[in-house]
């Protein structure tokens, strides 16, 4: 294999929103990487990154820029159904490859991707920032030290306040493009979850229901997607206006898991709340967990593990949420992070993330979805009935 350049030049496939964050974070690691070729679909979205770099070369076809010889590396930043398409194509053409999570919309995808990038002996690291985001270090660090025992138990509770933006507006709703939102936004904590305990998922039970959005102003099918932002005075969610006719995901929805090691937990995502961040709860023999906030901007770990007569606000332990970390930019610092740990896998290093791991939790999301549209009927009954009344 032929020596690495340093910095590692590096390819951006996909210019939207992942990578304005991840240009940003790229520059304060100028010892590693160099970018050096953009590719995306949108001609006007390779102006803007042109404008501020003007170095870039630029490409409307993705295949062009992963063939390029000036690129060593390609980070895969589009929306999920081309992930894997988009990465073997890299590989095959000898470059190592950092993907997004999800790592694909289906088992099939990912299975197929992780055995061609062994074929390829490239690199393939998937991008599970979370993995390196304060709060789950926090927690991780309190369960290794054995602050709560050994954990039997978890509940994960994402509230995901967006109130639609983002996530009922463009492709992220419509199920062909992402798998469903239990593969595109719950791989995000199951993969954080399954780091935390060292265990992976074997069973899942779900249940789940679009309860608000497709009841919305939904635009004309031939209407173009609008642009996308996120703002807060979009509220309540039913207010939302130019939501996608083709949803057919849930905006709210519960799983329960079953893992290798025995711990049983639950995870639910709901997408019409009035606040954004993320609820783990973690039992163990000893002791009990959670965190109130979830940025190292005053969040904290709250440690139980003496009993007491009922409620009491006042935990045993607080642990600030990441008090050790330099920068906060780009998701709590993981995105400089987890940019870092794609560097030392590459020159051989042992990676935070895990491919089989991205693949697992791919895996809970199609069984999870199944699950759903197998109670479809019922919960469509229950739909009409609440509407009707
Ligand atoms: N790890 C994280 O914290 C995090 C955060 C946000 C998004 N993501 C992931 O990043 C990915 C991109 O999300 P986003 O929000 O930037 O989406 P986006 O829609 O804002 O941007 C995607 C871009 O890809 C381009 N594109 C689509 N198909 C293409 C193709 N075949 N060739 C070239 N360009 C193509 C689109 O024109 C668009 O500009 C998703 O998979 C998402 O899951 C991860």
């Amino acid at each position: 294999m032929k020596a690495m350049p340093t910095p590692i030049r590096l390819a951006a496939i996909g210019a939207g929103m992942r990578f304005s964050i991840l240009h940003d974070v790229l520059a304060s690691l100028p010892q590693h990487f160099t970018l050096t070729v953009v590719a995306d679909s949108d001609p006007s979205l390779l102006a803007a990154a042109t404008a501020s770099s003007p170095h870039l070369q630029t490409f409307t076809d993705y295949t062009e820029a992963v063939t390029s010889p000036d690129v060593d590396a390609v980070l895969v930043l589009t929306p999920d159904w081309t992930h894997a398409t988009i990465a073997m194509a890299a590989l095959g053409a000898g470059k190592h490859v950092f993907i997004e999570k999800p790592i694909a919309t289906t088992v099939a995808d990912a299975d197929r991707l992780i055995t061609y990038a062994s074929q390829c002996g490239r690199t393939l690291y998937v991008g599970h920032n979370m993995r390196f985001m304060p709060i789950v270090e926090t927690i991780k660090t309190a369960i290794d030290d054995g602050l709560i025992g050994h954990p039997q138990a978890f509940m994960i509770r994402h509230f995901i306040g967006r109130g639609g933006d983002y996530f009922f507006k463009d492709w992220h709703c419509e199920s062909s493009r992402t798998g469903g939102l239990l593969i595109h936004k719950a791989s995000h904590d199951l993969d954080a979850m399954a780091y935390i305990l060292g265990t992976t998922y074997t069973s899942v039970q779900a249940i789940g229901a679009n309860r608000v959005y497709q009841y919305g102003h939904l635009r004309q099918p031939s209407a173009s997607t609008p642009e996308v932002k996120n703002d807060i005075r979009n509220w309540p969610p039913h207010s939302q206006t130019n939501l996608n006719p083709a949803m057919d995901v849930e905006d709210v929805s519960f799983i329960n898991l079953v893992c290798a090691n025995g711990i049983i937990g639950s995870y639910s995502q709901c997408h019409f709340t009035p606040d954004y961040w993320r609820n783990y709860c973690i039992i163990g023999d000893e002791g009990r967990l959670e965190n109130f906030g979830d940025t190292s901007n005053g969040g904290s770990v709250r440690i139980w593990n003496k009993r007491r007569p009922g409620y009491d606000a006042q935990a045993d332990i607080e642990i600030p949420i990441g008090m050790d970390h330099g920068t906060t930019s780009g998701h709590d610092g993981s995105d400089e992070r987890i940019l870092d740990d794609f560097y030392q896998t590459i020159h051989g290093g042992t990676p935070r993330t895990s491919s089989s791991d991205a693949r697992q939790v791919v895996a809970v999301g199609e069984a999870a979805r199944l699950d759903i549209l197998g109670n479809r009927n019922l919960s469509a009954l229950a739909d009409r009935q609440t509407r009707m009344s």
